[in-house]
């Protein structure tokens, strides 16, 4: 399958992913494609945010315009798409309100409601509901021509779950403490078969390109840490312990996967036995007590607080000397990243200025 795309010429996440010794450590950072840059605005136009993803030339356009700008800085891009085109392909009705974030006009109510029900018998055509995405990618590893490796993704079950019953973003998670608290077995249930949409799609997007795939469960620090074994870490496992199987069911070799659980501090051991190669941290954790807890299980991805990019340079240069010495010098074990993705009103120019410091404390 793989076969028709030009060779890598840079493989150094794949390598670092791998637990192998680099040259350096390999930079890329989440939402590098988005709002701060500004010909993410003039490519997107007044185009709605669903409609790019929607479209593989748009979607490949914004995927590619970090790696252009970063040329040489960079080594990943991850295809420009969304966590909520899970839901979407589940049933659920999803838009992108300007300025505002995702809005679910009906978001699941509780497991009477004809929806839950509806959602739980629906069979998911997996393939034919987020073809795009697939053609995205396929068409995006064409035009990235092996520069750098291209990252597929999908949101974690539980922080799906969150927004398919809170209906977007919240700060209370009324509904999906309601939910898990209330409806146990039912939550559960709800997370398997979002699970399950999971694995494949995952699976058909290593099929159409993506290189290495990262699971982004975004309010895991919602949980409790006995809550999170129950209703995020088993899914979590299930992706990394499924995902290889189904992979070798279609033929195709595994590929190194990435967790994010983000908030989930607590869990860091844990995470480090959950079958994934890479572990991304936020930056409540410190780098030398993660590498402790790490023990070398797995690569570390991240962290610095994206916050410090409004901080000016000598801030930039003070967080990177940070991780660098954290990660004992980076030269195995991590990937470098911020510890969630950059924020709108970032100046671009800044956050060269973090890649070329990982760089030059990096070098030698
Ligand atoms: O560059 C990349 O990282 C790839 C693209 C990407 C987007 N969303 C594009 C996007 C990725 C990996 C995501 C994942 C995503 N989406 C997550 C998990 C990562 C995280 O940030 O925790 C979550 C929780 C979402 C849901 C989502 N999508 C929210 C809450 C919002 C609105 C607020 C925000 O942070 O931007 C989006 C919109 C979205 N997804 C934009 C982009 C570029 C902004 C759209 C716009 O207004 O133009």
């Amino acid at each position: 399958m793989t076969e028709q795309f030009e060779p890598l010429k840079n493989d150094l996440l794949l390598r670092a992913a791998k637990g192998e010794k680099v040259e350096r450590p390999p930079i890329w950072v989440m939402r590098q494609a988005g709002r701060y840059l500004p010909e993410y605005h003039e490519a997107k136009g007044n185009r709605d945010f669903f409609a790019c993803c929607r479209s593989p030339e748009v979607a490949s356009t914004l995927t590619i315009q970090p790696v252009e700008r970063y040329a040489g800085l960079i080594d990943a891009a991850i295809i420009f798409s969304d966590i909520l085109v899970v839901p979407q392909a589940l049933g659920m009705q999803v838009e992108m309100v300007d300025k505002k974030g995702p809005h679910f006009p009906e978001p699941l109510q509780s497991p009477d409601d004809g929806q839950y029900e509806k959602i739980m018998q629906k069979q998911v055509d997996v393939k034919a509901e987020l073809d795009y995405v697939y053609n995205a990618i396929t068409l995006t590893r064409h035009k990235l021509k092996g520069r750098v490796p291209l990252i597929g993704f999908c949101g974690a079950p539980w922080t799906l779950l969150c927004y398919m019953v809170e209906g977007g973003g919240t700060k209370l998670f009324v509904q999906s403490k309601k939910w898990v608290y209330k409806y146990p077995k039912e939550s559960q249930a709800l997370l398997q078969k979002i699970t399950d949409v999971c694995v494949e799609y995952l699976a058909l997007q290593v099929a159409a390109g993506a290189q290495l795939v990262q699971v982004f469960d975004s309010w895991a620090g919602e949980l409790s840490p006995e809550a999170f074994k129950s209703f995020s870490l088993p899914y979590l496992r299930y992706i990394s312990s499924n995902l290889p199987k189904r992979l070798k069911e279609m033929g195709l070799e595994p590929v190194p996967m990435t967790v994010f659980a983000k908030g989930a501090w607590y869990a860091l051991d844990d995470l480090c036995e959950s079958g994934y190669n890479v572990v991304g941290l936020d930056w409540q954790h410190d780098p030398a007590e993660s590498m402790k807890v790490a023990r070398g299980r797995v690569t570390i991805q991240g962290n610095a607080d994206p916050g410090v990019l409004y901080g000016g340079r000598p801030a930039i240069t003070a967080a990177v000397e940070h991780m660098v010495k954290g990660f004992n010098g980076g030269k195995q074990g991590w990937i470098a990243n911020l510890g969630h993705g950059v924020t709108p009103f970032v100046d671009p120019e800044d956050l060269k200025f973090y890649f070329e410091e990982i760089h030059r404390l990096t070098a030698q």
